[in-house]
């Protein structure tokens, strides 16, 4: 591929605050047209990561090209070909939507800024609400405004920092919506998010970041694909027989649902596998109150990748 095709490339990316090292060797390519989605859990470093591309945060080494640009040497290049989100602290409440979007139109010097805000307004369904101050505004479509005005300058490359956390479901998936309608139009979307399913519905390829460095990378099937495939359920009537039923499986990658008292295993789906299970729980006692077998979702190769809940064997 060459290098042009990428709308993004961050080579060898690291950052510290003071003492602490955040970002120890981040690397990933973006395509031109894509959206690549940064997962990752809280204080992961997706905001950091952001920051740095955006320019509003110097990183301590690493070779980052945004829109074929150096942004550490060519940020002004940069800035033209990215939205404003993050640069501009979001939306003002005390201006109306139109407001907003003509103030931002023109502190950008793009020609016939109100044209541009109404042809906004109108494909975020947002005209009905032009005149209201944003202070009035639910949630939802403070986060559509919020998108409006990152669009006003006609970015080549829009980062959305957890576009949809705090939306109720219906808001969200219009969100989805209009990401996707904006990949449609060509735009590349580089997106964090910590909600598993919006990197499936959405991303073309998957990073996730762990521990200051991107611990694994593709599309949500070849993130699936890595996880073995007989992945089996058990549920026991109490967490004393949960427990046990964790130390008997200690050998293989597993899943422990306290709340639910369940167990999943990633086992590599023979049949001996299975057996060996079902007669080392029957051998000692473990009776079994449910056994299900699952294909593996997004969530479980999150899990088991970054082992952060209770449970997780390491093979
Ligand atoms: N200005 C700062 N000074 C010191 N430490 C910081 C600063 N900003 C972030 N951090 C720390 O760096 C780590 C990464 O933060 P960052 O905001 O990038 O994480 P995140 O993945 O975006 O998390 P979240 O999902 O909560 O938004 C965290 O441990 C955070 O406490
Ligand atoms: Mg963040």
């Amino acid at each position: 591929m060459k290098a042009t095709d990428l709308a993004i490339s961050v080579k060898g990316l690291k950052k510290s605050y003071k003492n602490k090292l955040v970002l120890k060797d981040v690397n990933f390519d973006v395509e031109r047209g894509s959206i690549y989605s940064l997962l990752g859990s809280n204080g992961a470093g997706k905001t950091t990561t952001i920051k740095v591309l955006t320019t509003l945060l110097k990183p301590d080494g690493g070779e980052l090209k945004v829109s074929g640009y150096d942004v550490l040497g060519e940020s002004e290049k940069v800035h033209q070909a990215i939205s404003l989100t993050g640069q501009f602290a979001s939306v003002d409440e005390s201006l109306t939507g139109m407001e907003n979007l003509i103030l931002i139109g023109k502190l950008n010097h793009i020609g016939k800024p109100k044209d541009r805000a109404v042809e906004l307004l109108t494909y975020f369904n947002l005209m009905d609400s032009a005149g209201r101050l944003v202070s009035t505004y639910s949630g939802g479509m403070k986060r559509k405004l919020d998108i409006a005005m990152s669009l006003v300058n006609r970015p080549e490359i829009i980062f959305l920092d957890e576009p949809t956390t705090g939306l109720d479901p219906q808001s969200r998936h219009s969100m989805w919506a209009i990401i996707e309608e904006l990949k449609d139009s060509g735009v590349t979307i580089f997106l964090t998010t910590q909600y598993l399913e919006e990197a499936e519905q959405l991303a073309d390829k998957i990073g996730v970041l762990d521990k200051g460095t991107i611990i694994v990378e593709g599309t949500a099937q070849e993130l699936k694909n890595m996880l073995p495939q007989g992945v089996v359920e058990f549920t026991f009537t109490d967490e004393d027989l949960l427990n046990q039923a964790c130390s008997l499986t200690a050998k293989y990658k597993t899943t422990a649902i306290r709340e639910e008292n369940k167990l999943i295993i990633y086992t590599d789906g023979s049949a001996d596998t299975l057996s060996l299970i079902f007669q080392k729980f029957a051998s000692n006692g473990v009776g079994i109150k449910a056994f299900a077998q699952k294909s593996p979702t997004l969530e479980d190769v999150f899990l088991t990748l970054i082992g952060e809940k209770e449970g997780i064997g390491n093979e």
